[in-house]
């Protein structure tokens, strides 16, 4: 897609997530197989789905949101599709917070709907109730991930700046500011505990569960390896970082100083490679890209910009420009990619979901689609990133 036309591309691609909502029910979409655009046959390629959510189900419900904000969509359709999310209240994940940020609190955000409200809240206090009560960590609580008969708890980056949202939210709406003060915690105790000196990051956290101390830090199963720099982890610790420093007052030098050594090393990493990483900062050169992850990470340089505005010397602009740039490049993998390029409009191509299991490489992965066009609608200022 032309790189210039920010507005067509986020049309494109609120386009693309809505009919995928809707396309998907009674499921969610996760990801889809692109092609290569001179052997497709299939314009538009089809959604592999989760039927309940798993971690990705609020990205398109999100989209179904913006979409009924803008008046291409419906305000029933999302919330139909946020009340199948609602079983997930139940279950043990951390990654909730992926669902009930974007699924939930975002309708309260766009559209002040009062369920959205009402179902934000609830998620953030069982999240809440089952947090450290010092540190504030929450644990994974997946028990595909956590290694068997782990005496300890473990904890992964991924959700943390979702969750740190979804709990601020929660803190606004409910006047309850422990909620705010747990989303600071869990946030600076998780960087804390994976930003290495350098600024790049490990992914999980292998923790006390009595005491909270830290005892490894590792990159799990989705990286090249436990001491290598998976795509994802900065990424991810950049959008905790940067929403932690907008929305917790109590710890924002902390968390802006976090997301600054983040922020420089990823722009020292990705700034003269044209900003799309390899799906591990450590895999060979020709690996796979992770386009999901730049998108997330322009996310989160958006958050660091905010954030940063009005500190004396602080590096607004250069987080700014930097999330510009990668948002220029990342146009280039938005389909249509070229002319003649028959692909439906408006997918992010070239995401790597997990490269070791070789699932959904060069895919269009939903969460990339969706922080793509998060950042393009900041960028254009119909998104107010203070309220993300
Ligand atoms: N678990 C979140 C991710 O795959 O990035």
């Amino acid at each position: 897609m032309s790189a210039c036309d920010r507005g067509t591309a986020a049309a494109a691609v609120l386009g693309r997530l809505h009919r995928g909502a809707l396309d998907a029910r009674p499921g969610f979409p996760v990801w889809a197989a692109t092609g290569e655009q001179r052997e497709s046959t299939d314009a538009r390629p089809r959604w592999h789905t989760s039927m309940d959510g798993d971690w990705t189900g609020g990205f398109s419900v999100a989209a179904l949101w913006l979409a009924a904000r803008d008046g291409t969509g419906r305000r029933r359709d999302a919330v139909e599709a946020m009340r199948r999310l609602a079983p997930a209240l139940d279950s043990t994940s951390a990654f909730r917070g992926f669902l009930f940020q974007h699924g939930a609190a975002l309708g309260d955000v766009l559209l002040q709907d009062a369920e959205a409200a009402e179902l934000a809240v609830t998620a953030a206090r069982r999240l809440a109730a089952g947090a450290h009560p010092v540190t504030g960590v929450i644990p994974l609580g997946e028990p595909g991930l956590v290694p068997e008969g782990c005496q300890d708890e473990v904890a992964y980056v991924d959700a943390v700046g979702p969750t740190v949202s979804l709990l601020a939210h929660a803190a606004d709406r409910s006047g309850d500011d422990g909620l705010r003060d747990l989303a600071g915690r869990l946030a600076l105790w998780t960087l804390d505990a994976l930003v290495r000196p350098d600024g790049s990051m490990g992914q999980a956290v292998t923790y006390d569960r009595r005491s909270g101390e830290v005892l490894a830090t590792y990159t799990a199963e989705q990286g090249l390896r436990p001491g290598s720099t998976w795509a994802r982890s900065p990424a991810w610790g950049l959008l905790a970082a940067g929403s932690a420093a907008l929305r917790c007052p109590a710890v924002a030098d902390t968390a802006r100083a976090h997301g600054r050594a983040i922020a420089d090393w990823w722009i020292a990493r990705c700034g003269d490679a044209g900003w799309v990483p390899r799906w591990d900062f450590d895999a060979p050169v020709g690996d796979p890209l992770d386009t999901s992850a730049a998108a997330i990470a322009a996310a989160g340089l958006l958050r660091m910009a905010s954030a940063e505005d009005g500190v004396p010397d602080g590096a607004a602009a250069v987080y700014r420009e930097a999330a510009a740039a990668t948002l220029e490049h990342l146009l280039a993998w938005v389909t249509p990619t070229s002319p003649r390029d028959p692909r439906t409009a408006g997918m992010l191509t070239g995401g790597c979901y997990h490269r070791p299991h070789g699932l959904a490489v060069g895919a269009e992965l939903v969460w990339g689609d969706y922080y793509l066009l998060e950042s393009l609608l900041i960028s254009l200022a119909e998104l107010d990133v203070n309220r993300l």
